[in-house]
């Protein structure tokens, strides 16, 4: 599965493309397996239609864990750093995450869960997170990890599409200086959640909650009477392992669904290559396990390549800007795996936080989430590589199931701003608007994928033509990303970001419809249109021009009941940074917004907005223009 040096990696490359199935089938037989797969792969993507490894039969949690068992159970999978510095921290084997999990199994068993029965996970950032996750798997169920900053509307409108059977959640959870509320927020969102007929309650922070009869449970109370023994479920290559939401350019999350053998052969095997792990090193993604990131590269990545992973509570700004590099030191991090828009305000907090720290552990950074800037690829390369640590820069998304596009570490030559090259079993091919191939180097267009790799993504749940429509039906016959990328002279690419109408503010994809939907709910609000805008530290931020007809109200009482509304149905992270209130929105004369117009405007770029003359009423630009939020 190694990939050791450039020639090994243009190798494997080469021979990914002449022979894929062969490729993937070697890389499979190294896991185990009940049954063999008959045929490696199908797939169709005008349906869209892709099977990996066709009749396999296994257990993802027993490659993530019994496997390593024999050799291995003393071994560390987690290291747990607590929110607060002088907690105590948490060291976890392989052993005690095996008796953890079948705990658990046999808890979720007992509560009438079943093979592919869906079951929501609501919790902070625990070693239970883990457990729960790998629960589900092994005893079949599908998974639905929602992250901890939803709010209870979005955690209803999860469950709902996705009718859970059992909800696990904590009783609240500590970020940074907060003590955040959890099972009140499930509380609320199961006002109106009939399929719900169980919630697990963790304690963490030992706060009251509501217990309600017959429903809640105590999730130690049932775990301590549970046997650390749960066989694993056969699952099928092609059963669903996970649902994730995650948000599109149209109308509400959709629920992308991973399956067992696909997602397992391709986590691990882009988990070992592109952070080149050895035995023994200790690994640290800080992404929340809620977002794609944190399911593939703190779970199950990690899981099956037997490897020790840090797991962190709480926030890179708490108790100070340090705090980061100050687990680095203390637990003596080898690989570190952030987000640009956490980079970018660290290094705004002052190098002071990071020189008291040695760093010395470090052997190499990874960023994920967004495109990373020159300039703050150099102020990591520099002051927390201290400029011999690689950065691997990871493009990919909720749909690729694992990492597509990045440098290996120590192999690939790097540039910064550049994810480099494909992984082996990654076809790529740049468009223009009307699907036509831009072939050759010095080349900018919009980023797809030609032929299915392992991971992709199968379905959009209980909506397969949602699947199709928003994946596979922009261009016949390819995977679109929705994003547009540059390929230099090198054949090197670069990620210039969404192309569609999904913002990503600090690293949080977020769609414009989303917001826009929860603020003309709004009653003074006739309509409102949302835009991106450039932001020094979220990378993006969001701008939103909303319509207000004539009203009593202060306008700044307005505004703060917008941001309430938007906090109250998504979630902070999705507060817009800017709200003007305006009398019209540019429009065409067939009703369309341009929001070409008010992306210009939010940037600032007035100068260039371009042919307005077939808007209905050019004079609500030059109304928007005068009074925009600088
Ligand atoms: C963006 C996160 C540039 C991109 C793993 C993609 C990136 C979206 C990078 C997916 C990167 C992710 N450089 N842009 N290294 N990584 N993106 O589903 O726009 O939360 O489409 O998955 O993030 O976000 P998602």
């Amino acid at each position: 599965m190694k990939i050791n040096n450039y020639n090994d990696y243009e190798e494997a490359y080469r021979f990914s493309v002449q022979d894929p199935e062969g490729f993937w089938a070697g890389i499979a037989s190294e896991f185990s397996w009940k049954k063999k797969w008959e045929k490696v792969l199908e797939w169709d993507f005008k349906k869209p239609d892709v099977k990996w490894f066709i009749k396999g039969k296994l257990n993802i949690t027993e490659n993530c864990i019994d496997r390593h068992l024999p050799l291995k159970a003393k071994d560390l999978a987690f290291i747990w750093e607590p929110n607060e510095p002088l907690g105590e921290a948490r060291h976890i084997t392989y052993l005690e995450l095996s008796q953890e999990v079948n705990r658990l199994a046999n808890v979720l068993k007992d509560l009438g869960v079943k093979k592919g029965d869906r079951v929501c996970i609501y919790l902070p950032m625990l070693p239970e997170t883990i457990y729960a996750m790998l629960a589900c798997a092994r005893i079949g169920a599908i998974h639905s990890v929602i992250f901890g900053g939803f709010s209870a509307q979005s955690i209803k409108d999860r469950i709902t599409d996705s009718q859970c059977k059992v909800v696990l959640t904590s009783d609240g959870a500590y970020r940074g200086a907060k003590q955040i509320p959890m099972k009140a927020t499930v509380d609320e969102a199961l006002l109106e959640c009939p399929s719900v007929s169980h919630v697990l309650v963790l304690s963490r922070t030992k706060q009251h909650v509501n217990r309600v009869k017959g429903r809640d449970l105590v999730w130690e109370e049932e775990c301590e009477k549970r046997s650390v023994v749960c066989a694993p479920e056969l699952m099928d290559s092609e059963d669903p392992l996970f649902i994730l939401y995650t948000s599109g350019s149209t109308g509400k999350p959709k629920g992308v669904v991973h399956t067992c053998g696909g997602y397992m052969v391709y986590t691990a095997y882009t988990f070992q290559n592109v952070f080149q792990y050895k035995a023994g090193e200790l690994f640290w993604c800080t992404a929340d396990v809620g977002w794609i990131t944190g399911h593939s590269y703190i779970a199950y990545g990690p899981l099956l390549a037997g490897a020790s992973t840090l797991i962190f509570e709480g926030v890179p700004s708490y108790p100070d800007q340090g705090r980061f590099w100050q687990v680095i030191d203390k637990h003596r991090v080898n690989i570190f795996y952030t987000a640009p828009t956490a980079i970018r305000a660290l290094e705004a907090a002052g190098l002071e936080f990071v020189t008291p720290y040695k760093l010395d552990s470090l052997r190499l950074l990874g960023s994920v989430g967004e495109p990373i800037n020159e300039e703050a690829w150099h102020w990591y390369h520099t002051n927390i590589g201290k400029g011999n640590c690689p950065i691997v820069d990871t493009w990919w998304q909720t749909e690729t199931g694992g990492i597509a596009i990045s440098p290996l570490a120590g192999i690939t030559p790097l540039k910064p701003g550049f994810a480099s090259l494909p992984l082996p079993g990654i076809q790529l091919m740049i468009v223009n608007e009307k699907g036509k191939e831009i072939k050759g180097n010095g080349v900018e267009g919009n980023l797809c994928i030609k032929f299915p790799w392992p991971s992709i993504i199968r379905t959009t749940y209980g909506d397969h033509e949602r699947c199709r429509t928003a994946y596979f039906a922009t261009y016949p016959n390819l995977y679109f990303t929705g994003d547009g990328c540059k390929r230099d002279e090198d054949g090197y690419y670069r990620i210039t970001g969404r192309v569609d109408d999904v913002l990503n503010v600090s690293g949080h994809r977020i769609g414009t419809a989303e917001v826009e939907s929860a603020i003309d709910l709004h009653d003074e609000v006739a309509e409102s249109a949302v835009v991106g805008y450039p932001h020094d530290i979220k990378g993006q931020g969001i701008y939103a021009f909303c319509i207000v007809g004539k009203t009593q109200k202060p306008k700044e009482e307005i505004i703060k009941d917008i941001y309430e509304n938007v906090t109250r149905l998504l979630g902070s992270f999705a507060k817009p940074d800017k709200v003007q209130l305006v009398k019209g929105l540019p429009k065409t004369r067939s009703g369309k917004i341009m929001r070409r117009i008010l992306r210009k405007i939010a940037e600032g770029e007035l100068s260039n907005l371009g042919d307005t003359s077939t808007l209905i009423d050019p004079s609500v630009v030059e109304d928007i223009i005068r009074d925009r939020i600088v």
